[in-house]
C-alpha cells in the first residue's frame, strides 16, 4: 500500500502499530557534502562518484565507474567532487574488494530504467555537476 509518505509499505495502524519499521528509511541529506565517504560502510569517496556505476564494464577502457580502492583520513576537501582528498594523498587505502566493503548499490540514474513502459535515460554529464550542486545546498 502506498502512504502519503514516499515509497511502498505498510502504514501503521492501531492493531499493528509498527509495521513500516519494516521498511528502510535512507537518512536525510542535510549536510551531506561534508560527511564523505559515502553509504553505510564509506565504501564511495564522493558524491561524484556515487552518481557513477559500481563497476565498469569490462570492455569499455573509456567508462567512468566508481574507485575499487582509495584512499582515506585527508582533511583536505574536494569540492569539484564533493567528498575529502582521495587520490595522491598517502592515508589508508580502503579496499572495496575485501568482504563488507563492498561499493556496490545505489545505482539510482547510472543506468537507463524502464518505469511505467517508459525509458528513462541515465544522468548525463550535463546532469551531474547540476545535481552535486544541488547536493551542496542541502
Ligand atoms: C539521483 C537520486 C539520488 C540521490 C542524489 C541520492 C543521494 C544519496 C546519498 C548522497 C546517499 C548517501 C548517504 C550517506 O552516505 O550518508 C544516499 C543513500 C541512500 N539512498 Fe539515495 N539518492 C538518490 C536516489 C535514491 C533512490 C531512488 C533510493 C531508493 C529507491 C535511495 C535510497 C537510499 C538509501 C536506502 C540510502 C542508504 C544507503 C546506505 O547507507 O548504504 N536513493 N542517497
Amino acid at each position: 500500500m502506498t502512504s502519503s509518505r514516499h515509497g511502498s509499505y505498510t502504514i501503521d495502524t492501531t492493531i499493528a502499530p509498527y509495521t513500516s519499521l519494516h521498511a528502510y528509511k535512507g537518512r536525510a541529506l542535510n549536510g551531506i557534502w561534508v560527511t564523505a565517504p559515502y553509504l553505510h560502510n564509506g565504501s564511495v569517496p564522493t558524491l561524484y562518484d556515487l552518481l557513477l556505476p559500481a563497476a565498469c564494464p569490462p570492455d569499455d577502457k573509456k567508462a567512468e565507474c566508481r574507485p575499487a580502492t582509495f584512499q582515506i583520513g585527508s582533511r583536505e576537501f574536494d569540492p569539484v567532487k564533493v567528498g575529502m582528498r582521495s587520490e595522491y594523498y598517502a592515508g589508508f587505502t580502503y579496499n572495496t574488494r575485501l568482504p563488507g566493503n563492498s561499493n556496490a548499490g545505489h545505482e539510482y540514474g547510472t543506468a537507463a530504467i524502464v518505469k511505467d513502459g517508459k525509458t528513462v535515460p541515465p544522468l548525463s554529464k550535463e546532469d551531474r555537476p547540476d545535481l552535486l550542486d544541488y547536493l551542496k545546498a542541502q
